[in-house]
């Protein structure tokens, strides 16, 4: 009844923002991504017939109440309906990246959390079942199930067949349709993704939130939606043909118009600080001075930055020269979810 599993957090290169239904936490549109190896989360998930209530230890902290536990625990509870138990359980989960780097840390967070809780109860899921129950944790937490560049479907469309088809079927159906899938492993193309750090944990408006007020009262909502699915396909073809400067210009438009969407929002949300304005200038200069890069940004003001492997350094010092960066990880294509035997190995 105890297993670890660890996981990489992945980043967004065509955006996943806007739900389709909350209940069963269905996007909005699909996704492409990139998981990021370098990065992990590793948990352990016990179930105890001992334990009155789910008992959860984020990073050393024990948290015995409020929105983190409440999540940790309705997701456990979609496992113990599956298996037909009640027993709570004792989570605990590290993150080896600091939790202020404004990196998804629910996507590596609930990748594990499906792969650990499931083992722990006995159960052995596919891939794609794991896809689909990391989801209801959160969005982007399917596509962290696979390794290298990942595609998520919407669960309405199959994949590839976007505007082709029209919107049918319930949420149910659509819930167990709505899954990410490999599209190339990590070996396929080294870029790296260098992460600049511009604000030090600040309360940013959480994905979730920030994606339900902008589907409620954005204009620009429905036109960001269309945009997904040629977005994903344009993406897909670039990642294929190792086109950089092709796969450029998507990443970028994809995640300026999704930040549109939200600054469109009443009230407007804006992400951004004035580093992470100064870093998309500066990544812009530099590509057109002829430096591959390109940036990325989620719901927050940290930015990433892509380039292949044999300009990491260039990027790095460009990252490293601009005023209001306090910090600098980086990261490379890495592997799925998989089990591991504790905290130190895997
Ligand atoms: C901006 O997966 O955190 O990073 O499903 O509500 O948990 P929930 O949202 P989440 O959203 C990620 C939003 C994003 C873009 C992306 O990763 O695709």
């Amino acid at each position: 009844m105890k297993a670890f599993a660890l996981a990489h957090p992945n980043i967004a290169l065509v955006k996943y923002w806007g739900k389709r239904d909350l209940a069963y936490n269905l996007p909005g549109a699909g996704s492409l991504s990139l998981t990021l190896g370098g990065l992990s989360t590793r948990t352990c998930v016990e179930f105890d017939p001992a334990l009155r209530a789910d008992a959860l230890q984020l990073d050393g902290e024990r948290i015995t109440s409020g929105a983190k536990i409440e999540r940790v625990s309705e997701f456990l509870d979609l496992v113990r309906e599956r298996v037909g138990i009640s027993t709570r359980a004792r989570v605990t989960s590290e993150n080896d990246f600091p939790t202020g780097a404004g990196l998804a840390s629910s996507a590596s967070g609930f990748a594990a959390l499906a792969l650990a809780a499931t083992k722990a109860a006995g159960l052995e899921l596919s891939p794609t079942e794991l896809s689909i129950l990391a989801r209801r944790g959160s969005g982007s937490a399917a596509r962290s199930i696979f390794g290298g560049y990942v595609e998520m479907n919407d669960g309405v469309f199959p994949f590839g067949q976007g505007a082709n088809k029209s919107e049918t079927g319930s949420s149910k159906e659509a819930s167990e349709a709505a899954f990410a899938r490999q599209i190339q492993p990590a070996a396929h193309w080294d870029l790296r993704c260098i992460i600049a750090v511009t604000s030090a944990g600040e309360k940013d408006i959480g994905s979730t939130e920030g994606m339900v007020r902008t589907q409620r009262t954005s204009p620009y909502y429905k036109q960001w939606i269309e945009s997904v699915a040629p977005d994903i396909e344009r993406a897909a073809q670039a990642v294929a043909a190792r086109d950089f400067s092709a796969l450029a210009e998507v990443a970028e438009a994809s995640c300026l118009r999704m930040h549109a969407s939200a600054m469109g929002a009443e009230p407007g949300i804006i992400y951004w600080n004035a580093t992470t304005v100064a870093l998309i200038h500066a990544v812009r200069q530099a590509r057109a001075g002829g430096l591959p890069v390109f940036f990325t940004i989620d719901a927050g003001p940290q930015v990433k930055v892509f380039c292949p492997a044999e300009s990491r350094a260039e990027c790095r010092a460009l990252l490293e020269k601009t005023a209001g960066v306090r910090q600098i990880l980086e990261a490379h294509p890495g592997e799925g979810a998989r089990l591991c035997e504790d905290f130190t190995r895997g």
